[in-house]
């Protein structure tokens, strides 16, 4: 058996900060019953892909001497339970030179968390071996012949041929109740045409499949958000290989060492894309190879803070709908989920517990005026932290981080749940607000100024009904209504129960300015004139209600439609899928829509777009299957807010008890 480091270096290349991972492997995407230790052979370079190890080709030597450090990069690489074995230091260029002592020095895998030490103990896992998987006993269904067959599946052996099976939970498969309609028919043919193979196992699909589209740009790559709605589809149909393989690919790429320019970015961060390249080695050959983009080539080199948090809550997805608790159990998958939330835990200058990101770290990629604590991001941050508190295995290693989640958890809640929140009421408390107090006790505690509730809202704010900010900083508030992070607070239950059919209520209402022509606006109002050019920066694409300005997003329907069928408004959910149905195969599937109401096909939409067919085809799923949707969803947290009613309790404020949580806290 031999490893092999491989640096393949070409001294006139500029150094790139790209990296790629090549060739697929069956233990790496195998199931967990396999070893999983790293003494691999070596697959040399220069075949098409097949079955066997994996070879990763990394980022090149930095520019200096001083900061190369295979070792750095090789602890990323060898997470425990990983399989690749290969490795390459690559500037997809030359020669190999083999090391086993690096290799072998990376057996033993200690990912050193940043998070203070009063919160979190170290993440260490001794030699790459996988925690026994717990026994699995699944029924599996025969779709042609609809016969059931009870199988026992120990040790998590179920193969990815396994996972057409029925959830342990009780809830069957998705098998259509109808005939599907023509444009369901197309909407699924798309879909499966937008998947990207990656050594002939299909992980993922592309952002868009316009054939008219001669500048794909990025939108030729897996987007991991994009991927979400599509990984919903394939699973509610009963097809769990390519979530699974998109689950432990992006997790791998996740370990590496990414630079942008002279930087490198925080451990866990997932990348916003990757792209299945093929590269030519020696002779004629190619192979193919994984080339994430961690945001260093994306427009604006934004961060993609939002990719590690749909991750973590795809992952409890897949559990959930296929019953396949292996993958979740994994420890390299483990590993994984603590990175992630390791990053958005570390302790920084913040006061809120709400997490803090620049402009353009989520579906809003570029410049909008969102940086701070956009609600998107802490909707998806809590939510993460309910999906990671459901999965990580507690043990010493990891008692620690779990205690900080729930610490977390009700902070959060508590903070948004009580500041983030405007209806009648709260407007006009915050209109006669009075302003530069200084006590503990200050009521305008973020000193807002009135003079600051924009013209529209003041018309705007209904009787009936309220909603989530947009973004609250000192003396700032964003009082602009994101769709996404309101229709995510009630999905993952960070509002109130009350709040969230406040929400819904206000999408009623608002009908026209929240669904208008097509489903659903992104934000409203848009940024107009003088505000659009100084928060947006003049951008082109960004004008007044086009694509993140006020754009109509179709995509956001399955999410509309799960946050409705939480809610028993399954009627509010049927009645924007049809007005979808009726328009989306025939203007080809857009990105967005323009205009105040959505009439128009955005400017420069692109067309075909998948998650715009995904999110359709999940909608319609959903809403056949409402039962399925309880698995996407989560309830309200009585512990959680019993937490958070007792710290408060400390400061004197509340009093510590369950029934004081619920009527101090669910008013
Ligand atoms: C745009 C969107 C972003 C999406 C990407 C690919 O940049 O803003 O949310 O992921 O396109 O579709």
């Amino acid at each position: 058996m031999k490893n092999i480091l491989c640096f393949i270096c070409s001294s006139t290349m500029k150094p790139s900060a790209r990296f790629l991972i090549s060739r697929t492997s069956k233990s790496f995407l195998g199931s967990a019953k396999q070893p999983l230790r790293s003494n691999r052979t070596h697959s040399s370079l220069g075949n098409t892909c097949r079955p066997g190890p994996a070879t990763i080709i990394a980022p090149p030597p930095p520019p200096t001497p001083a900061r190369f450090n295979p070792y750095r990069l090789m602890s990323t690489v060898f997470r425990p339970g990983f399989a690749p074995p290969s490795i390459a230091f690559a500037n997809r260029g030359s020669f190999c030179v083999a090391s086993r002592a690096v290799v072998r020095q990376q057996h033993s895998t200690s990912v050193e968390t940043r998070v203070n030490e009063n919160n979190f103990e170290r993440i260490y896992v001794q030699n790459g071996i996988a925690a026994a998987a717990k026994p699995l006993v699944v029924e599996r269904i025969d779709k042609d012949e609809n016969i059931r067959e009870v199988v026992s599946v120990e040790d998590g052996s179920a193969e990815e041929g396994d996972l057409n099976l029925r959830n342990p939970e009780g809830v069957e498969i998705v098998s259509p109740r109808r005939e599907e309609s023509d444009i369901e028919k197309e909407a699924w043919k798309l879909l499966n045409d937008a998947v990207v193979r990656y050594c002939g196992s299909p992980v993922g699909t592309v952002a868009a499949n316009d054939p008219g589209d001669k500048t794909p740009l990025n939108y030729d790559q897996v987007f991991i958000r994009d991927f979400v709605p599509s990984a919903l589809a394939f699973l509610l149909r009963g097809e769990g290989e390519i979530v699974r393989n998109f689950l432990l690919h992006t997790l791998q790429l996740q370990s590496w060492e990414k630079t942008v320019d002279c930087y490198s970015p925080g451990q866990g961060l997932m990348p916003a894309s990757f792209k299945v390249r093929t590269v030519s080695l020696d002779g004629d050959k190619t192979e193919e190879v994984l080339d994430p983009d961690f945001g260093e080539s994306a427009i604006g080199r934004v961060a993609p803070v939002d990719s590690g948090l749909w991750w973590i809550i795809l992952l409890r997805a897949y559990g959930k709908i296929t019953g396949d608790y292996t993958l979740q159990e994994r420890v390299d998958v483990q590993t994984g989920i603590k990175l992630v939330l390791n990053l958005c835990l570390a302790d920084g200058f913040d006061m809120f517990p709400s997490l803090l990101v620049t402009d353009g770290s989520c579906m809003i990629d570029r410049r909008m005026g969102i940086h701070g604590h956009p609600l998107e991001i802490q909707a998806l941050f809590y939510s993460s932290l309910r999906c990671g508190r459901e999965m990580l295995t507690v043990t010493d290693g990891s008692k620690n981080l779990v205690r900080a989640i729930n610490n977390r958890l009700s902070a959060l809640s508590f903070h948004i749940r009580e500041y983030y929140w405007v209806d009648m009421k709260k407007m006009n408390e915050i209109y006669r607000y009075k302003t530069e107090e200084y006590s503990l006790d200050a009521t305008n505690k973020f000193n807002i100024y009135p003079e600051q509730i924009p013209l529209w809202l003041m018309d705007w704010i209904p009787e009936e009904g309220g909603y989530l900010i947009g973004n609250l900083q000192p003396a700032h508030m964003d009082f602009r209504f994101f769709t996404l992070g309101n229709l995510w607070s009630v999905i993952s239950s960070l509002s109130t129960p009350k709040q969230n059919e406040a929400i819904l209520n206000l999408v009623e209402g608002k009908w026209n300015d929240i669904v208008g022509h097509m489903p659903l606006k992104i934000c409203y109002p848009a940024l107009e004139n003088e505000e659009w050019r100084i928060i947006t920066g003049s951008d082109p694409k960004n004008t007044a209600w086009s694509y993140h300005n006020g754009g109509s997003w179709p995509t956001l329907l399955w999410q509309f439609t799960l946050a409705c069928i939480k809610m028993g408004r399954i009627d509010l959910a049927r009645k924007a899928v049809s007005m979808a149905e009726s328009k989306l195969g025939a203007d080809r599937w857009p990105e967005y829509y323009d205009t105040r109401t959505g009439k128009f096909i955005g400017k420069q939409a692109r067309l075909y777009q998948t998650w715009t067919i995904a999110g359709f085809l999940t909608s319609k799923v959903l809403l056949e299957n409402p039962e399925k949707a309880s698995l996407l969803f989560w309830e309200e947290d009585y512990e959680l807010l019993e937490m958070c009613v007792c710290a408060l309790s400390k400061t004197g404020r509340k009093k510590c008890s369950r029934v004081a949580a619920k009527s101090q806290i669910l008013v």
